[in-house]
Protein backbone atom coordinates (compact mmCIF):
# COMPACT_ATOMS: atom_id res chain seq x y z
CA UNK A 1 0.00 0.00 0.00
CA UNK A 2 1.58 3.71 -0.84
CA UNK A 3 1.83 5.47 2.03
CA UNK A 4 1.43 8.97 2.90
CA UNK A 5 4.50 11.42 4.08
CA UNK A 6 2.79 11.44 7.48
CA UNK A 7 2.02 7.51 7.80
CA UNK A 8 5.75 7.24 6.63
CA UNK A 9 7.13 10.04 9.91
CA UNK A 10 4.79 8.07 12.20
CA UNK A 11 6.33 4.36 10.91
CA UNK A 12 9.77 5.99 11.05
CA UNK A 13 9.19 7.69 14.56
CA UNK A 14 7.97 4.17 15.91
CA UNK A 15 10.54 2.55 14.64
CA UNK A 16 13.11 4.99 16.61
CA UNK A 17 11.59 4.85 19.87
CA UNK A 18 11.18 1.06 19.82
CA UNK A 19 14.99 0.98 18.89
CA UNK A 20 16.08 3.54 21.72
CA UNK A 21 13.18 2.74 24.78
CA UNK A 22 11.85 -0.84 23.59
CA UNK A 23 8.23 1.27 23.19
CA UNK A 24 6.85 4.02 21.13
CA UNK A 25 3.55 5.85 22.11
CA UNK A 26 2.12 7.62 18.70
CA UNK A 27 -0.82 9.75 18.76
CA UNK A 28 -3.45 9.77 15.05
CA UNK A 29 -1.98 6.54 13.65
CA UNK A 30 -4.82 6.56 11.72
CA UNK A 31 -7.50 8.88 10.63
CA UNK A 32 -10.01 9.63 13.22
CA UNK A 33 -12.81 8.26 9.72
CA UNK A 34 -10.91 4.98 9.98
CA UNK A 35 -10.95 4.93 13.54
CA UNK A 36 -14.75 5.47 14.30
CA UNK A 37 -15.61 2.76 11.89
CA UNK A 38 -13.21 0.32 13.26
CA UNK A 39 -15.06 1.63 16.98
CA UNK A 40 -18.44 0.80 15.45
CA UNK A 41 -17.70 -2.37 13.78
CA UNK A 42 -15.86 -3.46 17.23
CA UNK A 43 -19.48 -2.71 19.19
CA UNK A 44 -21.73 -4.28 16.71
CA UNK A 45 -19.49 -7.14 17.05
CA UNK A 46 -20.04 -6.77 20.34
CA UNK A 47 -23.95 -6.53 20.07
CA UNK A 48 -23.99 -9.32 17.74
CA UNK A 49 -22.92 -11.38 20.09
CA UNK A 50 -19.90 -12.53 18.16
CA UNK A 51 -17.52 -11.46 20.82
CA UNK A 52 -16.70 -13.70 23.49
CA UNK A 53 -14.84 -13.60 27.09
CA UNK A 54 -11.30 -13.36 26.83
CA UNK A 55 -8.77 -16.55 27.74
CA UNK A 56 -5.20 -16.37 29.11
CA UNK A 57 -2.07 -18.14 28.29
CA UNK A 58 -2.77 -21.80 26.32
CA UNK A 59 -6.07 -23.59 28.45
CA UNK A 60 -9.21 -22.28 27.64
CA UNK A 61 -11.12 -21.29 29.81
CA UNK A 62 -12.55 -18.04 30.93
CA UNK A 63 -9.89 -15.85 32.78
CA UNK A 64 -10.05 -13.95 36.14
CA UNK A 65 -7.19 -11.83 35.38
CA UNK A 66 -9.00 -9.93 32.68
CA UNK A 67 -12.36 -8.89 31.82
CA UNK A 68 -12.62 -8.11 28.36
CA UNK A 69 -13.92 -9.07 25.57
CA UNK A 70 -12.63 -10.20 22.36
CA UNK A 71 -12.88 -11.30 18.41
CA UNK A 72 -9.88 -12.30 16.45
CA UNK A 73 -9.30 -10.89 13.13
CA UNK A 74 -8.70 -13.35 10.13
CA UNK A 75 -6.99 -12.34 7.56
CA UNK A 76 -9.04 -14.44 5.19
CA UNK A 77 -12.33 -13.43 6.58
CA UNK A 78 -11.50 -10.35 7.28
CA UNK A 79 -14.09 -7.22 6.59
CA UNK A 80 -13.69 -3.81 4.14
CA UNK A 81 -12.58 -1.68 7.46
CA UNK A 82 -10.55 -4.79 9.42
CA UNK A 83 -8.64 -5.02 6.02
CA UNK A 84 -8.18 -1.34 6.25
CA UNK A 85 -6.60 -2.06 9.75
CA UNK A 86 -4.69 -5.06 8.34
CA UNK A 87 -3.27 -2.47 5.19
CA UNK A 88 -1.89 0.05 7.80
CA UNK A 89 -0.49 -2.06 9.60
CA UNK A 90 1.69 -3.64 7.03
CA UNK A 91 3.88 -0.90 6.39
CA UNK A 92 4.58 -0.85 9.85
CA UNK A 93 5.82 -4.90 10.03
CA UNK A 94 8.34 -4.26 7.04
CA UNK A 95 10.04 -0.86 8.39
CA UNK A 96 10.34 -3.61 12.00
CA UNK A 97 11.52 -6.37 10.03
CA UNK A 98 14.00 -3.47 8.51
CA UNK A 99 15.23 -2.58 11.78
CA UNK A 100 15.39 -5.19 13.57
CA UNK A 101 15.97 -8.04 11.37
CA UNK A 102 12.95 -10.07 13.62
CA UNK A 103 11.66 -12.32 11.18
CA UNK A 104 8.14 -11.02 11.36
CA UNK A 105 5.84 -12.49 9.24
CA UNK A 106 2.03 -12.84 10.85
CA UNK A 107 0.16 -10.06 12.37
CA UNK A 108 -2.40 -11.95 15.00
CA UNK A 109 -5.25 -9.34 16.29
CA UNK A 110 -8.00 -9.24 18.09
CA UNK A 111 -10.87 -6.04 18.82
CA UNK A 112 -11.75 -6.07 22.64
CA UNK A 113 -13.96 -4.41 24.82
CA UNK A 114 -13.56 -3.99 28.27
CA UNK A 115 -16.70 -3.44 29.54
CA UNK A 116 -17.41 -0.62 32.91
CA UNK A 117 -15.06 -1.76 35.97
CA UNK A 118 -13.18 -4.63 33.92
CA UNK A 119 -9.67 -4.75 33.57
CA UNK A 120 -6.65 -6.76 32.86
CA UNK A 121 -3.69 -7.96 35.55
CA UNK A 122 -0.23 -7.02 34.86
CA UNK A 123 1.09 -9.21 32.38
CA UNK A 124 3.80 -10.55 29.67
CA UNK A 125 2.63 -10.69 26.01
CA UNK A 126 4.29 -14.00 25.85
CA UNK A 127 3.09 -17.47 26.65
CA UNK A 128 5.87 -19.33 28.77
CA UNK A 129 7.66 -21.80 25.90
CA UNK A 130 6.35 -20.23 23.25
CA UNK A 131 8.22 -16.61 21.89
CA UNK A 132 6.54 -16.31 18.48
CA UNK A 133 4.94 -13.22 19.88
CA UNK A 134 7.97 -10.43 19.21
CA UNK A 135 5.63 -6.83 19.10
CA UNK A 136 2.72 -5.76 20.52
CA UNK A 137 0.69 -3.24 19.22
CA UNK A 138 -2.29 -2.20 20.69
CA UNK A 139 -4.52 0.52 18.64
CA UNK A 140 -7.12 2.51 20.81
CA UNK A 141 -10.46 2.93 19.33
CA UNK A 142 -12.26 5.55 22.29
CA UNK A 143 -12.90 9.44 21.37
CA UNK A 144 -12.35 12.04 24.08
CA UNK A 145 -11.39 10.03 26.96
CA UNK A 146 -11.08 11.60 30.15
CA UNK A 147 -8.08 11.18 32.75
CA UNK A 148 -10.85 10.93 35.80
CA UNK A 149 -12.09 7.72 33.22
CA UNK A 150 -9.68 5.67 34.26
CA UNK A 151 -8.92 2.74 31.91
CA UNK A 152 -4.99 3.63 31.37
CA UNK A 153 -2.36 0.92 30.05
CA UNK A 154 -0.06 1.02 32.79
CA UNK A 155 3.41 -0.29 31.47
CA UNK A 156 6.25 -1.37 33.87
CA UNK A 157 9.21 -0.05 32.12
CA UNK A 158 11.84 -2.09 34.37
CA UNK A 159 10.93 -5.97 34.21
CA UNK A 160 12.42 -6.72 37.79
CA UNK A 161 10.64 -3.33 39.70
CA UNK A 162 7.16 -2.31 40.21
CA UNK A 163 8.59 1.49 39.34
CA UNK A 164 9.27 3.71 36.83
CA UNK A 165 5.71 2.82 35.02
CA UNK A 166 3.92 4.61 32.29
CA UNK A 167 0.35 5.57 32.14
CA UNK A 168 -0.89 5.90 28.62
CA UNK A 169 -5.37 7.20 28.31
CA UNK A 170 -6.87 4.50 25.26
CA UNK A 171 -7.35 7.48 23.32
CA UNK A 172 -8.83 7.24 19.71
CA UNK A 173 -5.78 7.20 17.15
CA UNK A 174 -3.29 6.56 20.14
CA UNK A 175 -1.04 3.40 18.97
CA UNK A 176 1.00 1.74 21.75
CA UNK A 177 3.68 -0.17 20.13
CA UNK A 178 6.43 -2.55 22.43
CA UNK A 179 8.71 -5.62 22.86
CA UNK A 180 6.11 -8.26 24.04
CA UNK A 181 8.99 -10.14 25.94
CA UNK A 182 10.22 -6.45 27.90
CA UNK A 183 7.18 -5.10 29.44
CA UNK A 184 4.83 -6.11 31.79
CA UNK A 185 1.76 -4.21 31.70
CA UNK A 186 -1.89 -3.91 32.69
CA UNK A 187 -5.20 -2.30 32.09
CA UNK A 188 -6.89 -0.46 34.65
CA UNK A 189 -10.53 -0.60 35.08
CA UNK A 190 -12.43 2.25 33.49
CA UNK A 191 -15.72 3.92 34.18
CA UNK A 192 -16.65 3.88 30.59
CA UNK A 193 -16.52 1.13 28.01
CA UNK A 194 -12.80 1.03 26.89
CA UNK A 195 -12.47 -0.70 22.54
CA UNK A 196 -9.03 -1.24 21.37
CA UNK A 197 -7.35 -3.34 18.92
CA UNK A 198 -4.35 -5.74 20.17
CA UNK A 199 -1.72 -7.03 17.69
CA UNK A 200 1.19 -9.26 17.77
CA UNK A 201 3.54 -8.88 15.14
CA UNK A 202 5.11 -12.52 15.22
CA UNK A 203 7.84 -14.75 13.93
CA UNK A 204 6.82 -18.77 12.48
CA UNK A 205 7.39 -20.96 15.30
CA UNK A 206 9.96 -23.64 15.45
CA UNK A 207 8.02 -26.63 15.19
CA UNK A 208 5.82 -25.21 12.15
CA UNK A 209 9.51 -23.92 10.82
CA UNK A 210 11.21 -25.77 7.88
C1 LIG B 1 -3.47 -7.22 25.82
C2 LIG B 1 -3.24 -5.96 26.56
C3 LIG B 1 -3.58 -3.60 26.78
C4 LIG B 1 -4.53 -2.51 26.45
O1 LIG B 1 -4.46 -7.29 25.05
O2 LIG B 1 -2.66 -8.16 25.97
O3 LIG B 1 -2.39 -5.96 27.40
O4 LIG B 1 -4.20 -1.34 26.75
N1 LIG B 1 -3.94 -4.85 26.23
O5 LIG B 1 -5.60 -2.79 25.90
MN1 LIG C 1 -1.00 -7.56 27.10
Amino acid sequence: MALSESSEEITSSIVRDVAAQGYAVVEHFLNPEIILALASHALHLKKHSVMHKATTGLNSTASSLRGDFIDWIEEDEASDIEQIYLDHMTPLQTALNQAFFLGLFELESHFAIYPPGTSYQKHLDQFIDKTERKISCILYLNQDWLVEEGGALRMYLDKSRDQPTIDILPQAGTLVVFLSSDFLHEVLPAKRERISITGWFKTRSIKNAS
